[in-house]
Formats: C-alpha cells, sequence, structure tokens
C-alpha cells in the first residue's frame, strides 16, 4: 500500500492520477477508474454548455461514492469555453477537486476555488510554470515529462529530471508522470520525490475506455518509437500516436501551411470519430512513448492491481539490494 500526501489530500486509496482525456472521460470512464482506488478525472471542454456538463457530473455521482475531479481547459481552443459557467456546476455539485491544464496558470479561476473551498491541482510541464501555479495558492503540481500523451509544451524536459527539479523547486506535493505506465514507472515517479503518478496513455488501454477496439488493437502493436511530437510550428506541441493524420499533420508542418489547415487535419472532431468508427488513420491521438510497454488491454482495476503489484515487488527486490 502506497499512502501519500497526495492519497490523504485527495481522499483516494492509491497515488495514482488517471490523466484527463478530451473525448473519452466519460461518466463510466471516469468512474471506473475512481472506482478503482485512483482519481478519475473528467475533462470539462467536452461539454459546451454548463447543463450538460452537470448531466455528467450527476452521471458520475451516481456510479462512484469515490472523489473524482474536474478539468478546466486553460489550452487555447476555437470553441469557446465556458469556464466560469462549469465553476459555477463544480461549486453546485459540491465537487471537491479540480485540475487545470493549458498554456497558462489559473489566475482567473484560483480564487472562486478556493473561496469554495476546491482542492486545485495545475498540470504543467515545466519548473517555472510549476513555481507559478503554486504562487497562486495551488494545493499541488502536475507535472508530465517530455515522454508523455498530449502536451508537452517548448522544454522538452524529461520526466527523470523534470519530476525531480519541480519537487526541488515547489513546496505543495507533487504529482509526476509522461512514460509511467506500469508498476516500475510508478515506483519510480515515487522515488523522484512525487506524492502521485498521473497515467494517461495506460488508462487509454484499458477496458472501460471508449475508444473503438480496432484503435487499442493498433495500439497495442505500436513500440515507444511509434509516436511524434505534431503542431510544434503552431506553438501546440502535443505527442501523439504515428498514424497517417499524424504523418499528414507533420507534412503540413513542413510546407508551412497555416494554423487552419493544420489545426483542421488534428481536430478533435477527426479523433472523435476515430475513437468512434475504429478507423485508425482518420484523426490524431495523444500517446505516450510508454506505449511502447503496454502489451494488454484490461479492466481498469486489473491494470491498477497489477501496478500496485510490481512496484512491491520492485520495492522488495531494491530493499534486499
Ligand atoms: C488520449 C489522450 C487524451 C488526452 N487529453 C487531454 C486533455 O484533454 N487535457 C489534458 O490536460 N491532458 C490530456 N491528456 C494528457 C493526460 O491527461 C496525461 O497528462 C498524460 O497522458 C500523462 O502522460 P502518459 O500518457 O505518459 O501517462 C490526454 C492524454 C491522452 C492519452
Amino acid at each position: 500500500m502506497f499512502k501519500t500526501k497526495i492519497t490523504k489530500m485527495l481522499g483516494i486509496e492509491h497515488p495514482i492520477i488517471g490523466g484527463t482525456m478530451m473525448w473519452l472521460a466519460t461518466p463510466e470512464f471516469v468512474a471506473a477508474i475512481s472506482n478503482a482506488g485512483a482519481l478519475g478525472i473528467i475533462a470539462s471542454a467536452m461539454f459546451s454548455e454548463k447543463e450538460e456538463f452537470r448531466k455528467a457530473v450527476k452521471k458520475i455521482k451516481s456510479l462512484t461514492s469515490k472523489p473524482f475531479a474536474i478539468n478546466l481547459n486553460l489550452f487555447p481552443s476555437l470553441r469557446a469555453i465556458p469556464n466560469e459557467d462549469f465553476i459555477t456546476v463544480i461549486i453546485e455539485e459540491g465537487i471537491k477537486v479540480v485540475e487545470t491544464s493549458g498554456h497558462k496558470a489559473p489566475e482567473e479561476y484560483i480564487d472562486r476555488l478556493k473561496k469554495a473551498g476546491v482542492v486545485v491541482i495545475h498540470k504543467c510541464v515545466g519548473v517555472r510554470y510549476a513555481k507559478k501555479a503554486e504562487s497562486l495558492g495551488v494545493d499541488a503540481i502536475t507535472v508530465v515529462g517530455f515522454e508523455n500523451g498530449g502536451a508537452t509544451g517548448i522544454l522538452d524536459t524529461g520526466t527523470m529530471v523534470l519530476v525531480p527539479r519541480v519537487v526541488e523547486e515547489v513546496k505543495v506535493p507533487v504529482i509526476g508522470g509522461g512514460g509511467a505506465v506500469d508498476g516500475r514507472g510508478f515506483l519510480a515517479v515515487l522515488a523522484l520525490g512525487a506524492e502521485g503518478v498521473i497515467m494517461g496513455t495506460r488508462m487509454l488501454m484499458t477496458e472501460e475506455c471508449p475508444i473503438h477496439q480496432r484503435v487499442k488493437e493498433a495500439l497495442l502493436k505500436a513500440t515507444e518509437l511509434d509516436t511524434r511530437l505534431i503542431m510544434r510550428s503552431i506553438e501546440s506541441t502535443h505527442r501523439v500516436w504515428f498514424n497517417a493524420a499524424a504523418r499528414r499533420v507533420l507534412e503540413l508542418e513542413a510546407q508551412q501551411a497555416g494554423l487552419p489547415d493544420i489545426v483542421s487535419m488534428a481536430a478533435g472532431d477527426k479523433a472523435k470519430k476515430m475513437y468512434e468508427t475504429g478507423d485508425i488513420d482518420l484523426g490524431t491521438i495523444a500517446c505516450s512513448q510508454g506505449i511502447g510497454m503496454i502489451r494488454s488491454v484490461k479492466p481498469v482495476a486489473e491494470v491498477i492491481k497489477d501496478i500496485l503489484a510490481q512496484a512491491e515487488q520492485i520495492r522488495q527486490r531494491i530493499k534486499n539490494m
């Protein structure tokens, strides 16, 4: 058992955070992660208005009595995202934990959230962003190293260096990740000084994750070499699985195409369609280098059980060294 400042702060059983996943964080999937003793997070940006969002929050509440969190999107977006309305719902529904992530710190929202007693975690990719968020009063920082699936930012710092550097620089508890997909990565991130471990790509490859089976099967064959950074030319670097859609985005970038063309190729609607139809070349999908170590799709609870068992074995092995 691993009890840490993060398990205590969030009221969760295991120090594992299921990474926010745009378009995939359905109430059922989020609840499955929370029910397995980790923290499930729903992406509020999946919704365009507050009552639709409230319905999803209520649905999660009906599926789990365990803590779950809401992600507020601070990335630039083509759509207007009504974060203030979402915060109203968060407060009215008594949600205890919010994760913010994006290109800026949660300056606009922190006061309202803190006044309502919400625990705020800010996710970022560098020491300077972590320090900024801490100075605003967040309760914890999540940092994801360069191996991670999804937004990687511009600082390109790997997990092995980023996690301990952030732990050195901030006083609040740190959740680390980026490439952690099993008990080895889990224990390593804790060894680097983190109090919790975030896993996105590992949760993507679970039975409850609502992507088409064909996408999961294709990703099972991927190795650690099968991801690419896309959208760097438009300052929105993301690590994704290297499929035909990612190749098309990179070709557009090489041709110095404009933002609308690049964004439309990497857009969420194409990804959504790919998740639903199983057309594996249609859209881009965030994916960690850690994909190379994922060899099976299992129920979330089993994945978490395996992670903890493997971590415990390694703990013993190291103790006996
Ligand atoms: C399919 C997918 C979608 C994601 N969508 C989001 C998102 O909408 N917002 C966000 O902050 N992070 C998003 N992420 C990043 C994860 O929340 C998490 O930070 C990351 O996956 C951790 O690194 P790992 O993939 O190496 O475990 C996504 C990741 C994946 C795999």
